[in-house]
């Protein structure tokens, strides 16, 4: 039986996710957009990529749910993206109503999906895709930490000139400027951080890291990252996908993990077929701590916002 994939949004995130998918033959695609014509005509010119790519799956696109039922995953990337001087905060409201659509429409159609939340602001989104489907808190997982930790590799091999490879590193928290990257457990092949870069050094790539979507949106002007969101965001379909298990950090719903309770936050977690199979609870430093506190204290509340509005 072939796997499929919805992806709601048919943008910059929502179309690089649909021809990853394709190129990786994961599962068959279906874009769903409110504007008309346009997950149409990219559906087909992705689908048409195909003979030239050698990937053999079906893309299609639509702006009604109905060709999306009993999808495997449902990713949702649909919203406004950041612009300049605009904080991902600022897209609360209106990104809460598109994703509260998106995950009414979506589950009616896939009962049994698991939904993968891109939209910003990340966590807060997840939150509202998890409250609207009422399904199972492993069924709904954000994608932010796998980017972030992206990012924060790649500045780390940067600055050492080593393989982006060999570089490990790990972020928690929510996706916002109070991110967590623990330094203490970043390391490459096993040698410690804090062994290979002065604590200056450390605290720069640290920061850039956390304004790592800030960045690129400055340069783009007119939208934000989407070549490593959609990278991100399709290792963790995979994973699902294929049952791998991988360990990743993505948004997950806590419920006394890390002393944070009823909500959103990223952390390490077991991805497989059931969705978030498990939560790793790593043992942190009161520092470390205070900073998650800070950090999921963010999120919750812009969760106090929505919530009044439910
Ligand atoms: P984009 O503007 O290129 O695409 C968004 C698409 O959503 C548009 O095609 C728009 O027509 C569509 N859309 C709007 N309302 C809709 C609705 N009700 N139903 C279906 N489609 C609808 O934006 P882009 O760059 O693709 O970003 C999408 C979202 O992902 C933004 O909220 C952005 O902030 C977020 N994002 C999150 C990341 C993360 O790490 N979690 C990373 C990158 C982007
Ligand atoms: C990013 O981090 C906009 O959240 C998005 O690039």
């Amino acid at each position: 039986m072939r796997k499929k994939v919805t992806i709601v949004g048919a943008g910059n995130v929502g179309a690089n996710c649909a021809l990853r998918v394709a190129e990786k033959e994961l599962a068959d695609v279906v874009l769903v957009d409110v504007v008309e014509g346009v997950p149409q005509g990219k559906g087909l010119d992705l689908l048409q990529s195909g003979p030239v790519q050698g990937y053999d799956v079906l893309i299609t696109g639509a702006n009604d749910y109905e060709p999306t039922a009993n999808s495997d995953v449902v990713v949702i990337t649909a919203g406004f993206p950041r612009k300049p001087g605009m904080s991902r905060d600022d897209l609360l409201m209106a990104n809460y109503e598109v994703v509260r659509t998106a995950t009414e429409q979506a589950v009616k159609y896939s009962p049994n999906c698991i939904l993968v939340i891109v939209t910003n602001p990340l966590d807060a989104m997840c939150q509202t895709a998890y409250m609207v489907s009422k399904f199972s808190k492993n069924r709904v997982v954000g994608m932010a930490g796998v980017l972030d930790t992206a990012r924060f590799r790649t500045f780390i091999a940067r600055e050492l000139n080593v393989s982006v490879e060999n570089v490990t590193a790990v972020v928690l928290g929510g996706h916002g400027d109070t991110m967590v990257p623990l330094v203490r457990l970043s390391n490459v092949s096993g040698i410690p951080l804090t062994e290979l870069l002065d604590k200056a050094t450390i605290d720069a790539l640290v920061t850039r890291t956390q304004n790592g979507g800030a960045e690129i949106v400055k340069h783009l002007k007119t939208g934000s990252a989407y070549y490593a969101p959609s990278a991100a965001t399709i290792e963790m379909v995979e994973s699902i996908l294929k049952d791998k298990k991988k360990v990743l950090p993505c948004c997950a719903y806590l419920e006394g993990e890390y002393g944070i309770n009823g909500l959103f936050v990223g952390v390490p977690v077991k991805l497989g077929a059931m969705g978030i199979e498990q939560i790793y609870q790593i043992k942190l430093s009161d520092e470390e701590q205070a900073l998650l506190n800070k950090s999921a204290g963010a999120v919750k509340e812009l969760v106090a916002v929505i919530r009044s509005k439910m």
